[in-house]
């Protein structure tokens, strides 16, 4: 929505719509500027998982917002991940892997993502992870992490870049 310049709240109403001291025109006229506002972006923003549930849900997410026809939604694994642009930023939410199997696999993906994810100068990555040696798995040490609560759960947003 920010790429798109999309004011938040354009697919909602407002009670202070029934307001009769506020001149319902004004509101007409807010929507159309806003709406003028609008805008294409300059670049491509695709969104990927393995589970259909999840894709299914994000497509739903999207059309609420507004931005279906803005994002490509596809199924893939992200051991496909490749790219010929010279410019990209990945932002992930891999597993988190609760139990110690999970936590294993987990780990190899972690992995597999440092080695399939492009490394050229112009690409970045931005992955939320709550796994105290994501950075060891990944292979390379971020160049800024913060700490941020993802529910209950202590998380830490990588960013490499
Ligand atoms: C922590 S959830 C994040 C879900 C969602 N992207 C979000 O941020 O709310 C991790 C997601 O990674 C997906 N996943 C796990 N292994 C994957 C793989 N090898 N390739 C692609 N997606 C995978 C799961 O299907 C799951 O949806």
């Amino acid at each position: 929505m920010i790429g798109a310049n999309i004011a938040p709240g354009l697919l909602r109403r407002f009670d202070a719509e029934e307001w009769g001291w506020i001149d319902s025109t004004l509101w007409k006229k807010a929507w159309n500027e806003a709406r003028a506002k609008q805008c294409s972006i300059p670049f491509l923003i695709e969104a990927s998982d393995r589970d259909e549930e999840v894709l299914t849900t994000a497509n739903h997410n999207a059309k609420k917002a507004g931005v279906a026809s803005l994002i490509h939604i596809r199924s893939s694994d992200i051991k496909n991940f490749g790219s010929n642009q010279k410019q990209g930023i990945v932002i992930c939410n891999p597993p988190y892997g609760e139990r110690l199997g999970d936590i294993k696999a987990a780990e190899r993906l972690y992995k597999m993502m440092g080695e399939t994810f492009p490394k050229r100068a112009r690409w970045s990555y931005f992955v939320l992870s709550p796994h105290p040696e994501f950075e060891k798995w990944f292979g390379r040490q971020s160049n800024k992490h913060r700490k941020i609560y993802n529910g209950k759960i202590k998380c830490f947003f990588h960013s490499f870049f």
